[in-house]
């Protein structure tokens, strides 16, 4: 069985005070949520902690926007997989393409983080996704296959979660077409060896085209930007009909 995972990344917006806002004012709203919903929230590190004590007993899970593939070390700036998991977080995304683009993250750091967030019981989220350039230039299915390929290599496909974020789509209004992001998800899954793997749309997501996107055959939830920062938007995204 496939499961609905709609998460919330929040990016580098929020303080610790704006994230207690942001609870007080969503938490209700979950009551509406159909229990087999996955609601997961992603802020900056630094709210993680609080956060969690918030969520402790609710139906949302903590998830992180990076983590780093050693468990400890002299890496400054970097977050290790025991760090997030003590303080009771249960996803991470890797891979994601502003990662990507101004982090140097390359195929080959996405597969360590990949299998570090595994080691220590994290569902990773994996992003993967083609620029404007790529898809004009025909390449998309290239690209999403070379990604897959080399991200996914001894990667376990039973605690693993992908978002298909066309680059273009992100933070820009211009959602790609819920039909052809079904058509790119579908191929995602063919590559896949578990036909159970949950793959999310990402890329301006909005309350208002929540319900379509999720209407498609392929689409087992979303991965929100924007639109998961204020608690009445995501609200409605995470109670789409
Ligand atoms: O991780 C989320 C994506 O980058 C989508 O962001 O909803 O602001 O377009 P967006």
């Amino acid at each position: 069985m496939r499961k609905i995972v709609i998460a919330g990344n929040w990016k580098m917006f929020k303080t610790r005070s704006e994230s207690e806002d942001f609870l007080r004012g969503f938490l209700p709203h979950l009551e509406e949520t159909p229990s087999e919903r996955e609601v997961v929230l992603c802020p900056p590190f630094t709210d993680l902690s609080v956060m969690s004590k918030y969520l402790h007993g609710s139906l949302i899970q903590l998830g992180a926007q990076n983590v780093h593939w050693e468990e400890n070390g002299a890496y400054t700036g970097e977050i290790a997989a025991p760090m997030l998991t003590e303080i009771g977080v249960r996803y991470v995304i890797v891979g994601h393409s502003e990662r990507r683009q101004y982090f140097g993250e390359t195929d080959a750091t996405v597969n360590l983080r990949l299998k570090a967030a595994q080691k220590h019981g994290l569902i990773p989220i994996l992003c993967v996704g083609e620029t404007k350039q790529q898809r004009d230039a025909g390449e998309t299915e290239k690209l999403i296959t070379t990604q897959l390929e080399k991200d996914l290599v001894d990667i376990d496909q039973n605690n693993l979660v992908i978002a298909y974020e066309p680059i273009w789509a992100i933070g820009t209004g211009d959602t790609c077409e819920s039909k052809e992001a079904n058509r790119v998800i579908g191929l995602i899954r063919s590559q896949l060896t578990n036909p159970n793997v949950s793959i999310q749309y990402g890329g301006s997501v909005k309350p208002n085209n929540i319900d379509e996107i999720m209407a498609q055959p392929e689409i087992d939830g979303a991965l929100v930007g924007g639109a998961s920062l204020e608690a009445d938007s995501f609200a409605r995204i995470v109670n789409y009909q």
